[in-house]
């Protein structure tokens, strides 16, 4: 269905829609397919675009303005009239090549207004609205300007005016990076600022304003949920949030490039990122959402079965812990990570310690080995200034026969994950693309775990900027043309992006699991998986690498995992990726009775359902595995112990499933008795009702085969 209708006069249009469009006295409005999300647009008196988000009736989102300031041309704040507007209906369903969930409805309404100043120059301006059922996005499009044939962006001015002064779960806006404890404040208590104390291991904190990074979620005093982000960032710099704590107004501040005095630069026409607000009665409702996957392209690449999800194992906790290095030389990678006195360890990367790992992967169903520390350059990576020219992707380290690991493992089913760690110098990392995924492409490789550690070189760029975005898409691209799967560290933030490119499989963009083993700052609180599941969680796959047994840690008495072991479990389910690593060393698996669930976990899902949760506090996932039919529940709390029930009314009528459930002892506790594990075999079928007791800090995984 689509219709046009054209205006003259922006001052004509609120009339005319009363009585052609819409039962609203203001402007243009679209409402989400079941009714019950509006958009309505319209411009102020001084011509200004404004929009406002209806949930219900009640406005969710308040008047909020559209603005963009330019290095050359005067800015666009006002002055528009309307010229036309378009609407549209879109209910198609796609297929996600590996997910959460098979099949993906991408049903919305969609309304296009062309906007044209009244005066000269007389810009033109189109905005794109679409209203889905779980929430609602906009995106700008700049169409061709006489004379003008590259727009340089200083800033964009896009507000999210919230209805009152809701919790808010937030990390601060930092330029380069999200890896921070969340915050829970209302908005008028958000101070970002406080971060400005440099407390990175990597340098990496460039914070400029009251801002904060998006996903961020809230919560209305009336239970309403929403969460901001955009989806399909694309050859444009990241969004911050700068909070106006006075009128609880959060408002678009991109990031910047300090190295070329701007945001953003583009010719022209070209159309920005979505902005886009999940909408939810019900806080699991968000992480059900496929709202930022459905604002991007389908897939770009066809077939993609050359790369299978899968779990894995690494050596990499045990650098991480300071048993082993990621330099050959052993010199300067353990002081940045806080290992053991240069003797007492050894390299990690070596051929023997790789196939100790491939024999442990290959005796309990893990497809894949990722080797950290394997190729030359490590002696000089984080913490040197001068980067450039350091690491190189394809030449092994003496220790390490590359070949011969690859051998092995395809003897054992084991695929190696390649690591390419850029220590944040990406012109050096692009001179080897090529090269470097040619050798993976020879020896059947196809996947590899990138990292960006450090400041940017050059200088003055910054993760979240227009130009790395262009660098993570390229590394994208490329890789792609190889058959190569993406997992990046110290990323730019998921935008949905994998519907297009499904080779971007997972990514960190969080405080992972490894600032356990030895932030200075402290562990992972309790309320961090409850937290994240609700906010970097919905911006796509997270690499957080689950599976701590060794707790507590026998290396690191300073430092703790603030969660038992039955949660350890329960985060293969909670925290959705392609791969999930079984992170701790063979040794500390052994043959404990837990690591059958590790065995018995998919990673790859025909659907999954919210259970129960709230922000912050538990959070309860059940997902079914694609081919088997197997389902599989995972439940995190928080620093309280709580008493959960499921209600197994997900699973098939008629069959019975055997159940193995993992569930933290009486005694269980994350400080004192992080160990306490009770395992229970029992039969499931559908409707049945059970009530199970989380400790402080634990958790319930729980597998259901047929
Ligand atoms: C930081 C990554 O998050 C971590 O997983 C990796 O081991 C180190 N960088 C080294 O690349
Ligand atoms: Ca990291």
């Amino acid at each position: 269905m689509k219709r046009t209708i054209f205006y003259l006069l922006s001052l004509t249009v609120a009339f005319m829609l009363t009585s052609c469009q819409s039962n609203s006295p203001e402007g243009f409005i679209i409402d989400s397919p079941d009714g019950n999300i509006s958009i309505e647009f319209d411009l102020n008196g001084a011509g200004v675009p404004f929009y406002v988000v209806k949930h219900g009736g009640n406005v969710a989102i308040d008047t909020s303005k559209m603005g963009f300031e330019f290095q050359k041309q005067q800015a666009i704040k006002g002055g528009f009239a309307i010229q036309s507007a378009d609407f549209n209906e879109i209910n198609e369903t796609w297929e996600m090549p590996w997910g959460e969930q098979r099949e993906v409805i991408n049903h919305y309404k969609e309304m296009v207004v062309d906007l044209e100043e009244v005066d000269a120059p007389n810009r033109e301006l189109k905005i794109y609205f679409r209203a889905y059922d779980d929430g609602i996005g906009f995106r700008y499009e700049f169409p061709e300007w006489e004379g003008v044939e590259e727009l340089i962006i200083m800033d964009e001015f896009t507000e999210f005016n919230m209805t009152g002064d809701h919790t808010c779960w937030w990390i601060p806006g930092d330029w380069d990076n999200y890896e921070y404890k969340y915050n829970t404040t209302k908005i008028s208590g958000i101070d970002a600022i406080k971060y400005l104390v440099p407390n990175s291991h990597s340098g990496r904190v460039h914070i400029v304003e009251n801002s904060v990074n998006t996903p961020v979620t809230l919560k209305t005093e009336d239970g309403l949920y929403l969460s901001i982000h955009e989806a399909n960032l694309t050859d444009y710099s990241g969004m911050t949030l700068k909070v106006d704590t006075a009128n609880l107004d959060l408002v678009s501040s991109l990031v910047g490039s300090d190295r070329l005095g701007y945001k953003v630069k583009r010719a022209l026409p070209f159309k920005t990122p979505w902005r886009t607000i999940h909408i939810a009665d019900r806080a699991g409702d968000l992480i059900e959402s496929n709202l930022i996957v459905n604002m991007n392209e389908p897939n770009r690449l066809g077939d993609v079965s050359w790369f299978e999800p899968m779990k894995y194992v690494g050596i990499w906790w045990e650098m991480h812990l300071g048993v082993s290095t990621w330099d050959y030389e052993i010199t300067q990678s353990m002081n940045s990570f806080g290992g053991g006195d240069a003797g007492e360890v050894g390299h990690g990367a070596t051929t023997e310690n790789a196939k100790r790992y491939i024999d442990f992967a290959a005796a309990n169903n893990i497809g894949g080995l990722l080797v950290e520390g394997w190729n030359t350059g490590w002696d000089r990576w984080a913490g040197f200034e001068d980067r450039e020219g350091v690491f190189d992707f394809i030449t092994p380290y003496p220790d390490y026969d590359l070949e011969e690991v690859v051998r092995y493992g395809r003897e054992k089913g084991v695929e190696l994950i390649m690591h390419h760690e850029t220590s944040s110098a990406p012109r050096t990392y692009e001179q080897q693309l090529d090269t470097a995924y040619a050798l993976m492409q020879r020896l059947g490789i196809h996947s590899v775990k990138t990292g960006y550690v450090g400041k940017i070189i050059p200088k003055g760029e910054y993760h979240h900027g227009q130009w790395m975005v262009n660098h993570y898409r390229k590394v994208l691209e490329t890789s792609a043309k190889y058959e190569i799967a993406i997992n990046a560290h110290e990323p730019i933030k998921g935008t949905g992006i994998r519907r297009t490119l499904p080779n971007a499989i997972a990514r960190e963009g969080l405080r992972g699991q490894e600032y356990n083993a030895w932030s200075k700052d402290g562990s992972n609180p309790t309320e961090h998986i409850p937290i994240v599941a609700f906010t970097r969680m919905l911006s796509g796959p997270i690499d957080y690498t689950p599976g701590v047994f060794d707790l507590p840690i026998k290396q690191r008495e300073n430092n703790s995992v603030m969660t038992t072991l039955a949660q350890q479990l329960a985060l293969y389910v909670v925290i959705y990726g392609p791969i999930q690593m079984a992170c701790d060393l063979p040794e500390n698996y052994g043959d404990h009775p837990a690591l059958q669930f590790i065995r018995d976990v998919g990673v790859d899902w025909e659907q999954t359902k919210v259970l129960d949760g709230e922000i912050g506090d538990f959070v309860t996932i059940a997902r079914e595995e694609r081919e088997t039919g197997n389902w599989f529940v995972g439940s995190a709390t928080d620093e309280n112990g709580r008493e959960i029930t499921i209600t197994f009314d997900f699973l098939e009528e008629g069959k019975t499933y055997q159940a193995a459930i993992y569930k933290d002892g009486a005694d269980a506790h994350w400080d004192d008795n992080p160990q306490s594990l009770d395992i229970e075999k029992i039969e499931i079928t559908k409707g049945q009702e059970m009530t199970f007791q989380l400790a402080p800090g634990g958790g319930l995984a729980i597998s259901l085969m047929q």
